[in-house]
C-alpha cells in the first residue's frame, strides 16, 4: 500500500529518532491522533520513563501522554531494529556545538547510520534538527544512499525544522505552522502530507536548503533583535532616568513595522545562542564572515558578565565586600515558566560568582521548575522562596520571571535586589531594586 493510502487509513507507522523536547511532543502528537508511534533514544533512562507512562517533558499533557503510552499506540526503545517496519521516520537528535563554538553533526550522522542500517524502499525520513545549509543533502542524502537506495525513487528525503516553543500555552505542535523543503518534489508532497496529519497548516518550499536557511533566519532575527535591545539597555543604564522596558512597550504601541525584544541576562536554551554560530561557521567556507550574527552573539553573550557587574554594584552600595556576598539567584531555567537549564545565563553568572571568590556555600537559588543544577562541578539544589531564605541574601538576584514569582513579596522581604527581567515593574521608586536597563543606582 502506498504512504498516501496508509497515512488516510492511519495505519502507518511512525518513528521519532531523539525523544527530547522536540521528539517527544511530535510522538505524542502522532500517537493521540491513532497513529502507532515508535520512538527511539539512546538514552536508557528516557526509554524506561516512557514504557513506565512518566513523562518527562512539561509541556506535554500529562493526560494525553499517559492515554498514547498505556494504550499501546506510543511505545519506545533503544534499538534501531524496527526501523524497515517503519514507514516514516523523524530525526529530533541534538545539534550542538563544541567548545570552540563549531557545529557538531555527530548526532544526526549516528541517527543517520542507524536507519541507513534498516533503510528500505518508501521509507520517507524527515530532519527536524536545526543545522546548516546543506546537511540535509550533502550529509544525512549521502549516508541513506550508500545503501544503493536512491532518494526521490526508492526513498524520500526532507527537512522540516522545529518551532516548538517551550511553555507556549497557545502555540503548540499542532497550531504551530511549519516549512517543509524535499530533496524532490515527491519528497516535498509526502513530507508535507504527513506533517498535515498532525499541523494546521503545511508550508513547502522548494529545497531542504531554503528549509535549513529558513530556520536560522528565524533564530537570527531574534538573536540579532534581543542584542540590539540588550545594547540599548546598558546605554539606558549608562544615561540614567530612561527605562528600556519602558521604551520598548511604548515603541510597542506602534501597529506596524514593530515587534518588541526585551533585554534579559543572556541567552540561553538549545536554540538562539546556539544556531547562529552554525551559520558562521557554513559562512567561512565561502570566505563570507556573517558580521551580523558575531556582533549579536558578543552583545548576548556578555549579558551574563554584565549582571555581574550590576551585583557588584549593588554590593558595593550597601558596603559588602564581594568575596563575602551572600547571593540568593531566582530562576536558573533558562527562560520563563520552562525546566530547560540549557545554556541558562543564570548558571554562567553563578559561575563567575565562583570564579571571582564567592564561596559556594554563599551563593543559593530557587527554581519552581528546577530542583537542582551543576555549577562547574559544584551541585547545588532549589531552596524554598521564603522570608528568611530572602532576608539572608545580600542580593537576591531575579534571572528568571517565572509567573510564580511576586514581585512585592521578594522586594518586601530582600535587603537588595537586582532584576534583570523587569519582573518589579509595577514598583517604583524602590531603593532596594537595581533593575537591567533602568540607570538605577548609577
Ligand atoms: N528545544 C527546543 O525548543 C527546540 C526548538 C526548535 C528546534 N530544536 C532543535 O531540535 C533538535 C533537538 O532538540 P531537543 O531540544 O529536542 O534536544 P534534546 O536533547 O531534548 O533531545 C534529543 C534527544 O536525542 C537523543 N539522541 C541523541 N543522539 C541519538 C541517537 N543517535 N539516536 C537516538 N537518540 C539520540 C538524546 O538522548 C535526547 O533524548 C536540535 O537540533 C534543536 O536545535 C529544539
Amino acid at each position: 500500500m502506498e504512504l498516501k493510502e496508509r497515512l488516510q487509513n492511519k495505519t502507518a507507522k511512525i518513528g521519532v529518532i531523539g525523544l527530547g523536547y522536540v521528539g517527544l511532543p511530535l510522538a505524542v502528537e502522532f500517537a493521540d491522533r491513532g497513529f502507532s508511534v515508535l520512538g527511539i533514544d539512546n538514552d536508557e533512562s528516557k526509554i524506561a520513563s516512557l514504557n513506565n507512562a512518566h513523562n518527562y517533558i512539561n509541556d506535554v499533557e500529562d493526560s494525553k501522554f499517559k492515554r498514547v503510552v498505556t494504550s499501546g499506540t506510543l511505545k519506545a526503545t533503544i534499538s534501531y531494529s524496527s526501523i524497515p517496519e517503519l514507514d516514516v521516520i523523524y530525526i529530533c537528535v541534538p545539534t550542538p556545538f563544541t567548545k570552540n563554538k563549531e557545529p557538531d553533526v555527530s548526532y544526526i550522522e549516528s541517527a543517520t547510520e542507524g536507519i541507513a542500517a534498516g533503510l528500505r524502499k518508501g521509507h520517507l525520513i524527515i530532519l527536524k534538527s536545526t543545522t546548516f545549509p546543506d546537511t540535509t543533502e550533502g550529509i544525512v542524502q549521502p549516508i541513506l544512499e550508500k545503501t544503493g537506495l536512491k532518494v526521490g525513487t526508492d526513498f524520500y528525503l526532507a527537512f522540516s525544522p522545529e518551532r516548538i516553543d517551550p511553555g507556549n500555552k497557545i502555540f503548540t505542535t499542532a497550531t504551530t505552522p511549519v516549512v517543509v523543503g524535499g530533496v524532490t518534489e515527491k519528497c516535498t508532497e509526502l513530507a508535507c502530507l504527513v506533517n498535515q496529519q498532525i499541523i494546521h497548516k503545511v508550508v513547502p518550499v522548494s529545497s531542504p536548503k531554503v528549509a535549513e536557511m529558513e530556520k536560522l533566519l528565524e533564530n537570527i532575527f531574534r538573536s540579532v533583535n534581543i542584542a540590539l535591545v540588550n545594547e540599548m539597555a546598558r546605554l539606558c543604564d549608562r544615561m540614567g532616568g530612561i527605562d528600556i522596558w519602558e521604551v520598548v512597550e511604548a515603541a510597542a504601541t506602534k501597529p506596524y513595522g514593530f515587534m518588541p525584544f526585551y533585554p534579559g541576562p543572556g541567552i540561553g536554551g538549545h536554540c538562539i545562542l546556539i544556531d547562529p554560530y552554525y551559520l558562521s561557521w557554513k559562512a567561512r567556507e565561502y570566505d563570507f564572515h556573517t558580521q551580523f550574527i558575531e556582533l549579536a552573539a558578543e552583545t548576548n553573550e556578555n549579558m551574563p558578565f554584565y549582571v555581574l557587574g550590576l551585583i557588584r554594584r549593588a554590593l558595593s552600595y550597601a558596603g559588602i565586600p564581594f568575596h563575602q556576598a551572600r547571593i540568593f539567584m531566582l530562576g536558573v531555567a533558562f527562560k520563563k515558566d520552562v525546566d530547560d537549564t540549557r545554556e541558562s545565563p543564570a548558571l554562567k553568572i553563578m559561575e563567575f560568582l565562583m570564579q571571582r571568590g564567592v564561596h559556594p556555600d554563599n551563593i543559593r537559588f530557587n527554581d519552581p521548575y528546577v530542583k537542582s543544577a551543576k555549577v562547574n562541578g559544584t551541585s547545588f539544589f532549589s531552596v524554598d522562596l521564603t522570608v528568611e531564605n530572602l532576608r539572608l541574601a545580600d542580593v537576591v538576584v531575579i534571572t528568571t520571571d517565572h509567573s510564580l514569582y511576586e514581585a512585592e513579596f521578594i522586594v518586601e522581604h530582600a535587603t537588595s535586589v537586582v532584576d534583570t527581567r523587569n519582573l518589579t515593574k509595577n514598583i517604583k521608586n524602590n531603593e532596594k531594586i537595581s533593575k537591567l536597563g533602568a540607570g538605577t543606582r548609577f
